[in-house]
């Protein structure tokens, strides 16, 4: 296959994207510079914000991956009340970040999901409906779902993790709770509520292979999602999957397979939505900025009161955990900068191609 002829076309199949997965060194250089080109010219140098709020670490699940995951015992568990909800969401208002990002655990429990509402509804009221809202706590059924969108939440972000069902269930335990068939029941139910919608998927875990990512890919463009969040996989010591720690690719080599895959879905779809994972720090000091030169246009700063990152740790070696949101606050207008980039203020910084999509089927 001849890359500068591949490069020059928007959109690839299988074989070819494995091909782009596959670059190294000088050639996988020009698929990243590709991509950047393809991001300033839909995108602009434009990175938008969503402050983050880990509202809650108590979750019912148990995947494999997880450092929340139910049967770990570490973790001391934490609710935060709905007062630090909302200072939360108050900074949020003070430093311009034009939307924040519930992210919990998951909770199926009606005293759960009718506060989630409340929150949502709250939030709008005191940021007097200028605060965007996304929403990532899981799958829920379709009454939910809903109840939360009238409250005002407008994006929600649910990883399929691995688009391969075989892998899925290597990942997570093989039960009822852990469904496949039913993560991907969610995300179609999402997005038929009019949720813009974000999935994902974790880059080198055990077992994971070029074809699997490739597929993931494909389906992310199947499902015309409108936001991607993907970042590099962590093992975390108390969890399963820590045990597979030497089989996955290095450090250095997920950070390269997450850029590419970064690249070659910009390439494939110009106007998404797509995270610069904070995960991907924690592999490489610059990861984040590196990410968004191939092809991000988001940034989940953190707002979580102090007392609780430590609790919060989905993988180890988290980002800013002892940083307070006003480090975090000029700490990123200094990286972008550092990389020609602007951060936008203000703004609830929604997917263009969701936007794009909505507006013709009005
Ligand atoms: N490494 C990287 N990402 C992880 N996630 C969970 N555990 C890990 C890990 N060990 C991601 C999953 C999930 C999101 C909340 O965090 O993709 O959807
Ligand atoms: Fe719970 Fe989400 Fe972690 Fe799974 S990934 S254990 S659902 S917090
Ligand atoms: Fe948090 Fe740099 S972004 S300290």
């Amino acid at each position: 296959m001849d890359l500068e002829t591949l490069l020059q076309k928007n959109d690839f199949d299988k074989q070819e994207i494995c091909f782009l997965l596959s670059l190294q060194g000088e050639q996988a250089k020009k698929l990243l510079d590709k991509s950047l080109e393809m991001k300033l010219k839909y995108l602009d140098n434009k990175v938008h914000l969503r402050g983050l709020i880990e509202y809650s670490n108590i979750c019912e699940k148990n995947c494999l991956y997880c450092g929340l995951r139910t049967h770990n015992a570490k973790p001391v568990r934490y609710t935060m009340t709905d007062e630090e909800v909302f200072a939360c969401a108050e900074l949020a208002m003070q430093m311009n970040y034009g939307s924040v990002a519930l992210q919990c655990g998951e909770r199926s429990d009606k005293a759960f999901t009718d506060k989630i509402t409340h929150l949502v509804e709250k939030i709008k009221k005191v940021s007097d409906g200028k605060l965007g809202i996304t929403l990532s706590c899981g799958e829920q059924t379709k009454e939910v779902y809903t109840q939360w969108f009238n409250a005002g939440a407008h994006r929600y972000l649910l990883r399929i993790e691995s688009s391969n069902e075989d892998l899925y269930y290597k990942i997570h335990p093989k039960n009822n709770m852990h469904s496949f068939f039913r993560r991907l029941e969610c995300i179609d139910t999402l997005q038929n509520i009019g949720y813009q919608t974000g999935t994902g998927v974790m880059i080198g875990l055990p077992f994971q292979t070029v074809e699997d990512l490739a597929e993931d890919i494909l389906f992310f463009k199947k499902k015309d999602v409108a936001m991607v969040g993907m970042g590099p996989f962590i093992p975390h010591s108390d969890t399963p999957l820590w045990q597979y720690s030497e089989i996955i690719p290095n450090k250095k080599d997920r950070m390269l397979l997450t850029l590419k895959m970064i690249a070659v879905l910009r390439i494939m779809m110009p106007e998404i939505n797509m995270v610069s994972a904070t995960a991907n720090q924690t592999l490489d000091p610059l990861g984040r900025e590196k990410a968004i030169m191939a092809g991000a246009n988001v940034i989940m700063p953190n707002l979580t009161p102090n007392k609780y990152r430590e609790e919060y740790l989905i993988y180890p070696d988290k980002a800013c955990v002892g940083d307070k949101p006003e480090e975090c606050y000029h700490c990123l207008d200094l990286r972008m900068h550092s990389i020609d980039h602007e951060i936008l203020y203000s703004e609830w910084g929604d997917s263009k191609a969701f936007l794009k999509k909505n507006a013709i089927k009005q």
